[in-house]
C-alpha cells in the first residue's frame, strides 16, 4: 500500500530526535507549566468513561469494555508518560489494563520501555497501524494530531478498535479570545528565546507555535470521527483553550 506522507512527518522527525529523547519528560513538564499532567489525567478520565457519563444521560450510553481487563493503544506514546500513567492508574484499581505504545521515534520508545512494564512497543506510523482489526478496547493519543493526516488515523482507529471502544485525541490548540491569544503569543515567544540556548530543543520550539496555529485538528478530528461512524463525540477545551480533547465511541 502507498501512503502520502503528511507534512507533519518531516516536522516530527526534526523535533523528536535521539539527542533530545532523554530530556523530553522534563521539557514538557516545564514548558506546559505542569499542565501536561492535568491534561493527561483528563484523558484517563475519558477512558474511564467519566466524560461520557457527565455529557450524556447514562442510559443512552453503552459503556465501553470492562475497566477490569482491557488493552489500550497509546498512539505517539513518545517516552511513555501517558502510557505509564494509564498503567499505574490500572494498578491502583487492581485492574489488568495493558498498554501498547506506538511511536515513530525509536529512541523515544526505548525510554517508554522503562515505564510500561506490561505492554508492547511498536515503532510505526499512526497512519498505518500494524495490527489486526478489532484488537483494542481503547486508543489514546497526546500531541499527535497536529503531525498527521488525522482522517487516515481515525480510519485506522475505527479498524483496530473493538465495538463500544473509545478513542481519545489530545493536543495543543490556539485559543480564540484576544487576551488568551496575546498571552499565548508572549509565552511561546519566551519559550523560543529560552530554547535558543538549548541546542537539542531549539528546532522544536522555533516552529512549534506555527505548527499549532496552522493546525485545525479539533475540527478535522471530530469531522473524521463523524464520517467514520463514531458516536458520542465530545470536544472539551482546557486551560484558556490552549489544549483540547476530542473523544469518540465506536458503536
Ligand atoms: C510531543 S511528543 C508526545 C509524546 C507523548 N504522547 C506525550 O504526551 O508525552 C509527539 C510524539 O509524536 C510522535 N509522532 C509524530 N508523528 C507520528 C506518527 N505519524 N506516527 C507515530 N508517532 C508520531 C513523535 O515521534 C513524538 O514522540
Amino acid at each position: 500500500m502507498v501512503i502520502n506522507l503528511h507534512e507533519g512527518y518531516k516536522k516530527a522527525n526534526l523535533f523528536f530526535t535521539p539527542d533530545n529523547a532523554s530530556s523530553y519528560d522534563i521539557v514538557v513538564k516545564i514548558a506546559t507549566l505542569g499542565r501536561d499532567r492535568f491534561w493527561k489525567k483528563r484523558i484517563i478520565d475519558a477512558l474511564d468513561a467519566k466524560m461520557l457519563r457527565s455529557s450524556y444521560y447514562l442510559s443512552s450510553v453503552s459503556l465501553p469494555y470492562s475497566f477490569q481487563s482491557n488493552t489500550n493503544l497509546d498512539l505517539a506514546s513518545g517516552t511513555g508518560i501517558l502510557s505509564g500513567m494509564i498503567e499505574r492508574e490500572a494498578c491502583r484499581h487492581e485492574a489488568s489494563r495493558s498498554v501498547v505504545c506506538l511511536d515513530l521515534a525509536f529512541h523515544y520508545l526505548q525510554i517508554a520501555k522503562k515505564k510500561c512494564a506490561r505492554g508492547l512497543l511498536t515503532n510505526a506510523t499512526a497512519e498505518l497501524l500494524p495490527y489486526r482489526a478489532e484488537s483494542f478496547d481503547s486508543i489514546t493519543s497526546s500531541y499527535l494530531s497536529k503531525y498527521v493526516n488525522v482522517e487516515a488515523v481515525v480510519k485506522e482507529c475505527w479498524r483496530v478498535l473493538k465495538s463500544r471502544g473509545l478513542v481519545v485525541f489530545h493536543d495543543f490548540t490556539y485559543p480564540s479570545g484576544w487576551i488568551a491569544r496575546s498571552l499565548w503569543n508572549f509565552y511561546f515567544g519566551l519559550l523560543k528565546l529560552v530554547a535558543k540556548g538549548v541546542i537539542t530543543w531549539a528546532h522544536a520550539f522555533h516552529d512549534l507555535d506555527r505548527v499549532i496555529k496552522s493546525s485545525n485538528w479539533v475540527h478535522k478530528t471530530s469531522q473524521a470521527l463523524r464520517v467514520n461512524g463514531f458516536s458520542n463525540i465530545i470536544i472539551r477545551f482546557y486551560t484558556m483553550q490552549t489544549s483540547a480533547i476530542v473523544l469518540g465511541q465506536k458503536p
